[in-house]
Formats: structure tokens, C-alpha cells, sequence
């Protein structure tokens, strides 16, 4: 903890230090140590200047290749500073000012303000009680979206942040046909793909039957704690590589060849830090299943397919919309304010369970102390 407590980065910086933070999507790991030789042979060598070349592409696409059974062709990618850039520069190439971009909350916030600082209209598509994809509401959604013949796009969370729900091809095809027939162009963000756990499986969503014409957005900054080096990028499906070529050149002026060299060592080299993480946290959602059972019993809890995130339905315990406000100010632990997610965020909050078994024990502790 003492160590943690030196990081200068958003998660140990925004509280003061009797807080315990299990908010933002940072993990309390090291550094895989292949990314770490890499970053320090470039500060060596004083290789620091722009990025070149396809190698982070390629690199995602061998990992790709090799966990997902995907064959990425590295002519179809742009590299990106960073997801949410990509996301916002691909939403440029397929709809226009004004026209409707239809999301799932409770969904990753950021969603909101950067379509909506892009000059683009929100339309929610709630997720369904059982953290699923709702067919008849996105179809619902859909139908506004295009109203009046209008242009729109629908931006996947694939796994979703923050109920860590991991899409089923069965449920991935049924979209892109619903998408097909609404003429919708698909934005996944598959940030967290390299995060899902055992028992599930990651769909990239190019790769299903009926999206050739959209889009994913990766990245190995969640999977391997790399926010920091910017970088990220942008795969299309055959029948969006004409819009993706549309891309100009400024946009991956932005990715950091700091960023570029991390990720790509980590998607390289950083396989068995990865599998080491993914049984981390594969224990920790079982540890928290445990500990929420026995001292907080009334909160709602399915643990997550993919994602360190859990997404926690704290309305029994009668704390009003923003449950994080009083676990913060009377427990003295930060978690992420479920309404800042949308719609059927009120009464929720979100847990960051990327750390070790002592703070997440000691964090449930904290709020149970808090009621
Ligand atoms: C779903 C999702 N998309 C995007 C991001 C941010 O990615 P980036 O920093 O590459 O923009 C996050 C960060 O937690 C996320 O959870």
C-alpha cells in the first residue's frame, strides 16, 4: 500500500490519503516485466520520438489471431491515441452532425460526453434486468435513431463496462442483423476483451456474421495497466475499410510511440502476465461474491464474465441515488457514482476489484462500516 500511495496517476491522486480507492479503471499490479524492459531499452536508447510502421497491428493481430481465432488484416486498422479518440473519429466518418449515436446503460459515462461534445445525439437502449442486450429495446432505439431517414450508429461495449456482460455470437449476430435492417453502422469497444474470464468467451464483433461494415476499437491499455502510454487502435471489417481509409493522417499523430511500443510488447510478450492477472480476478469476483454475502447481504451482486469491474445494485440499502456519496464521505472508500452511467444507474455503484484480496476485503469492510 505504501508503494501504491506513491503513484501520481487519477486513482491515488483525487482522494485524500485515508481513502481507499476502488474507483477508476487503473489496476494495483506491476508492470508486466516484458513491458517494462521494452519501455526501458527505449528510454536507453533515447528512442523517443514519433511512432512508425504497422507493428502494433501486427502484434494485435497475432494475439488475435491466436485468443480470439480472428484474422485481423492489418491494412484494415489506424492506429489511435487512445479508445475513446478512435471511437469519436470513427463516429466522424459514419454519421453527421446531429444524428443519433444509441448506447446501453448503465454504460461507461465518457460514452455520453465525448458523442455528445462530438455534436451527436444520445439514444439509450437500457440493458435488460439481466445485464443482457434487449432486443426489442434496441430495436425500439434503432427505429428513433434513423427517423426520418437519418444516419446513425450504435456504440457497442463489448465486454460491457460496467456489468462486465460478455456478448454471445448468438446475441452479436442477432444485432448485426437488427443493425443491417436499420442500416446502423456498429462502433465496438473491445478495451476490456482481454479481460474476460474463465467460463466466457470473447466474440470480436467485425468477426460475426452480418458486420462486415463495422468497426472495433482495441486497445491493451485496460488488460495491461498501459493508460498512461497512449495508444490505441482501430480494426474495420472488410466492408468498412473504405470508411476507415477516410481516416486523415492527424488522427494517429496523437498515439504516443512510447504508447505504441508498450502495447505492442504487452500483446507480444505479456501472454503469461495476462493469464496470471485473469486468475486474479477470476479469485477476487469470488472473494467479493463471499464478503458482500456475509457483511452486506442486501446489495445485488453477479459477478462479471469479463472486466475487473462489479457492478453493485445497492437500492435495499436505502442510501438514495448515489450510494458511492455516502460510502465515500462515511466509509472512506471511493467507487465510481452509478448514475453517472444512465439510465438505471440510480442506487448502484461501481467496484474496481483490480487490486489485492486484503483491500478488497478491507474495502468491503469499509462499506459495511458505513450503514
Ligand atoms: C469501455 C471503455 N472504453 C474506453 C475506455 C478508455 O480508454 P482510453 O483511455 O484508451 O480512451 C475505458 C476505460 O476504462 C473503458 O472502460
Amino acid at each position: 500500500m505504501a508503494e501504491l500511495r506513491r503513484r501520481t496517476s487519477a486513482k491515488w491522486r483525487a482522494h485524500p490519503e485515508d481513502v481507499l480507492p476502488l474507483w477508476v479503471a487503473e489496476m494495483d499490479v506491476p508492470l508486466a516485466e516484458p513491458v517494462a524492459r521494452a519501455l526501458t531499452e527505449t528510454v536507453a536508447l533515447g528512442d523517443t520520438g514519433y511512432p512508425a510502421g504497422t507493428g502494433y497491428a501486427e502484434a494485435l493481430a497475432s494475439f488475435a489471431e491466436e485468443r480470439w481465432d480472428w484474422r485481423i488484416g492489418t491494412e484494415r486498422t489506424a492506429l489511435v491515441p487512445d479508445v475513446m479518440v478512435g471511437i469519436v473519429e470513427v463516429l466522424k466518418l459514419v454519421t453527421g452532425p446531429g444524428d443519433a449515436v444509441v448506447v446501453n446503460p448503465p454504460v461507461y459515462p465518457p460514452f455520453y460526453a465525448f458523442v455528445e461534445h462530438l455534436g451527436r445525439r444520445i439514444v439509450e437502449a437500457p440493458l435488460g434486468a439481466d445485464h443482457r442486450l434487449d432486443l426489442r429495446t434496441l430495436r425500439g432505439a434503432f427505429g428513433s435513431a434513423t427517423a426520418g431517414g437519418r444516419r446513425a450508429a450504435y456504440l457497442l461495449c463489448s465486454p460491457h463496462n460496467p456489468t462486465g456482460t460478455v456478448h454471445t455470437r448468438a446475441e452479436l449476430e442477432r444485432v448485426a442483423a437488427l443493425a443491417g435492417e436499420y442500416r446502423i453502422r456498429v462502433v465496438s469497444d473491445e478495451i476490456h476483451a482481454p479481460l474476460v474470464l474463465p467460463g466466457a468467451e470473447h466474440t470480436p464483433y467485425p468477426s460475426v456474421r452480418g458486420a462486415s461494415d463495422s468497426f472495433a476499437v482495441l486497445s491493451a491499455s485496460k488488460a495491461w495497466n498501459l493508460a498512461g502510454l497512449k495508444a490505441a487502435l482501430v480494426v474495420a471489417g472488410p466492408g468498412a475499410a473504405e470508411d476507415l481509409a477516410r481516416m486523415p493522417e492527424e488522427v494517429w499523430h496523437g498515439a504516443s510511440h512510447l504508447g505504441v511500443i508498450a502495447h505492442s510488447a504487452a500483446l507480444r510478450h505479456g501472454g503469461d502476465w495476462l493469464d496470471a492477472l485473469l486468475a486474479g480476478l477470476d479469485g477476487n469476483r469470488r472473494l467479493l461474491a463471499g464478503l458482500l454475502a456475509e457483511h452486506l447481504p442486501a446489495v445485488r451482486y453477479r459477478p462479471a464474465q469479463g472486466t475487473y469491474l462489479a457492478w453493485l445494485d445497492c437500492r435495499a440499502l436505502g442510501l438514495g441515488d448515489d450510494p458511492a456519496a455516502v460510502f465515500l464521505e462515511r466509509g472512506r472508500v471511493a467507487l465510481n457514482s452509478g448514475p453517472d452511467f444512465g439510465t438505471g444507474g440510480a442506487g448502484h455503484v461501481r467496484l474496481n476489484t483490480a487490486t489485492s484480496p486484503e483491500v478488497l476485503t478491507e474495502a468491503v469492510r469499509r462499506m459495511a462500516a458505513a450503514l
